[in-house]
């Protein structure tokens, strides 16, 4: 192919794969895939001056506006960093700049952790946080303030003195490898699509329009922008100020002379960047002076004066022996790769989640496959490919349906879902999650009744389902592995005792999806009685703070089922309490069928009083805030719910209105 062919080629693509990975946060290929094309276009463009496509996108940074945002100009532009793999190539940046400064031998140099996440730009003006602005196409970015003023690591004020009338503090936002852990073992519970890595879910909540939720996200401040007047002589004194001011700066910094001194610095980064609680791609390295900076200068789109090294991804190939399951407590079955043991990141990987079928299908994975695995900031392993080369002839495409009737899993898949759920209640695996769920202390909380107990009771087919508890005989108890006498006793007593419980605690303990301890509160507190839950219509359950559409429909086809009747049914005939007596002073209280939110510290109550008092008037409380809600209780520093309250024209009222109300 001639070199102009595939320079139009590669700019095609790299213009795709950008879309894909500023706009849409869902890339299609690694960093290190991207960079690799980048590098080829910037190679052939050298190569061939002559030929003249207008703009490249080796010459800009990426733009990651999109609709819905209000646009805001950059005091200075937010540009990006060039980037290399390979150390030679590091040390040229350094020869480069020591032309422009012959009589330094060693230049003074820092190296900072390379965080993977989203560029943000937060302007303070006086001290006063006064907006966060994403890069967008480095000359201007999307307002982002009304989703993130709220995070802790931006704080309305900076601490200390000597602010600056305006300053625009560079910084990335990020996930911690938990909390993206968190999210996408929920996600894959509900059966929505993963995400790929942290930063594709930082990109994505950042730019969400109905704001970021419960989800938690972090910042590293790492730079300045536009700062009147300018106050520092060194990029070391950025980050003392970002210190001072009480901003999150780098968890880690080398201030070193020279380049090999810098490059024992990347080394040691490499060592222990496992360690941090987030994901790191590689280093960046700065000229510490700022006047040196600005001598050095810029091209279109990246300083002169720092370079980003980049650890390759942690891959490794290995054989891909089998495909497993394993079954979450709402009987969702999530599709394992069972791997040839190898080393990666530090650990030995044996295990990959598969995330579902839909994943499985685009990258055509099989078993006896050779298969490339990353782990790149997730705390459990993907599957990136298959190398096709190592294939073997005969090999056919997985049929995950096929392979669940295999295995004798009887699974259907939940329609508009990638995931498939158990149906049928016969699974022995699907009915231990369920029993000991029932059983737990965050359900109906039966002492001595844990997964070792359960595991005898299901494999003897002792119990066939949670209404089955309440037949156990003394003698089959006495007959299970460890039990004498007094256990025996305490446990028959135990499951006795559980028929009294809360009623919010036998709807937890159901295990209808989407239902979780504070929605079954929520539920509880509403109905009073689970046969009138089991009746209620969309629109009722609708109606009630904390519900929304999925789980109305998901109580409605948990209680639609005739086997879930059954056992309610059952579970009735052993004395189970199914109703919960209204409180007759509570039922005309002042606040009775009211909902309550808190926010802020109340000058006089704590908020356990405050919910109390709620309670005894009738009313309850929630934890946010919605159209369903009927009072915003606010106090000293009241966040996001106060603002999220006056958006939604919910009436706020202060503790001395709030005594008023309940008398
Ligand atoms: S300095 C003038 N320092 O990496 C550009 N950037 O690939 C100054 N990043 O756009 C950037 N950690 O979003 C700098 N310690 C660090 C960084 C960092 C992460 C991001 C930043 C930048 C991108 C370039």
């Amino acid at each position: 192919m001639s070199d102009q062919k595939r320079i139009a080629e590669l700019r095609k693509q790299i213009a795709r794969h950008d879309e894909l990975y500023y706009r849409q946060t869902e890339p299609e290929i690694s960093d290190q895939e991207y960079d690799a094309l980048k590098r080829e276009l910037a190679d052939l463009e050298a190569a061939n001056p002559e030929l003249d496509f207008g703009p490249s996108p080796t010459q800009a940074v990426g733009d990651d506006r999109v609709e819905g945002f209000a646009k805001v100009k950059h005091g200075v532009p937010m540009l990006s960093l060039d980037n290399t793999y390979n150390e030679g190539e590091l040390r040229d940046f350094d020869t480069r700049l020591r032309k422009i400064f012959p009589n330094e031998s060693a230049l003074p140099y820092l190296v900072e952790p390379k965080i993977d996440g989203v560029a943000l730009s937060l302007t303070y003006e006086k001290g006063k946080f006064v907006r966060a602005v994403t890069r967008g196409n480095g000359t201007e970015g999307d307002d982002v303030t009304a989703n993130l003023k709220h995070l802790p690591g931006i704080p309305a004020e900076l601490k200390g003195s000597g602010h600056p009338d305006m300053v625009e503090i560079r910084a990335e936002i990020y996930m911690r490898n938990e909390e993206f852990a968190r999210i996408n073992a929920e996600r894959e519970e509900a059966g929505l699509p993963v995400f790929a890595n942290p930063r594709n879910l930082t990109a994505g909540t950042i730019k969400q329009l109905a704001g970021i939720g419960d989800r938690q996200l972090q910042l590293v401040c790492y730079g300045i922008g536009d700062c009147r007047p300018l106050i520092f002589e060194t990029q070391s004194d950025i980050h003392a100020a970002i210190r001072d001011w009480g901003l999150d700066g780098q968890e880690k910094l080398w201030r070193v002379e020279g380049i090999d001194a810098a490059w024992k610095a990347i080394e040691e980064l490499d060592e222990i960047r496992h360690q941090f609680a987030y994901w790191t791609d590689g280093a960046v390295i700065k000229l510490d002076n700022l006047a040196w900076q600005q001598e050095a200068g810029f091209t279109s789109k990246a300083p002169r004066w720092a370079i980003a090294y980049k650890f390759a991804a942690e891959q490794a190939e290995t054989l891909l022996k089998a495909i497993s399951v394993q079954i979450g407590r709402t009987g969702v079955v999530t599709p394992v790769a069972e791997l040839e043991p190898v080393q990666l990141a530090g650990t030995t990987v044996s295990r990959a989640t598969l995330h579902n079928e839909d994943e499985i299908k685009r990258k055509d994975i099989r078993p006896g496959d050779t298969v490339l695995v990353q782990k790149a900031g997730e705390i459990i392993p993907q599957v990136l490919k298959v190398n096709l080369d190592k294939r073997s002839a005969g090999s056919q495409p997985f049929d995950y349906a096929a392979f669940l009737k295999e295995q004798g899993i009887e699974a259907e898949r939940i329609e508009g879902q990638a995931a498939w759920r158990i149906v049928g209640k016969d699974d022995p695996t699907q009915l231990r999650r369920k029993l000991t769920h029932f059983a737990s202390k965050a359900a109906m909380d039966i002492e001595n009744l844990g997964e070792a107990v359960v595991d005898q009771l299901v494999s003897r087919e002792l119990v066939r389902d949670a209404a089955d508890l309440y037949n156990l005989t003394t003698d089959q108890v006495l007959g299970l592995d460890k039990f004498k006498e007094k256990s025996t006793g305490n446990l028959i007593r135990a499951i006795e005792a559980s028929k009294q419980q809360e009623l919010w605690r036998l709807i937890h303990g159901l295990g209808i999806p989407h239902v979780g301890a504070q929605a079954s509160k929520d539920l509880a507190r509403h109905f009073h009685s689970l046969p009138k839950l089991a009746e209620a219509s969309p629109e009722d359950l609708e109606a009630i703070d904390g519900v929304g559409g999925i789980m109305a429909k998901a109580i409605r086809d948990w209680f639609g089922s005739p086997e879930h009747q059954a056992l309610i049914s059952r579970l009735q005939e052993h004395g189970l309490k199914m109703e919960e007596a209204v409180d007759e002073a509570v039922s005309d209280g002042p606040l009775a069928g009211k909902t309550v939110v808190l926010t802020g510290t109340l000058p006089s109550l704590t908020r356990d009083e405050a919910t109390a008092m709620i309670e005894k008037a009738g009313g309850k409380t929630s934890s946010s805030v919605s159209k369903k809600t009927d009072y915003v209780l606010a106090g000293e520093s009241a966040g996001s719910k106060l603002d999220k309250a006056h958006k939604l024209g919910v009436e706020v009222i202060d503790e001395q209105a709030f005594r008023e109300l309940v008398g």
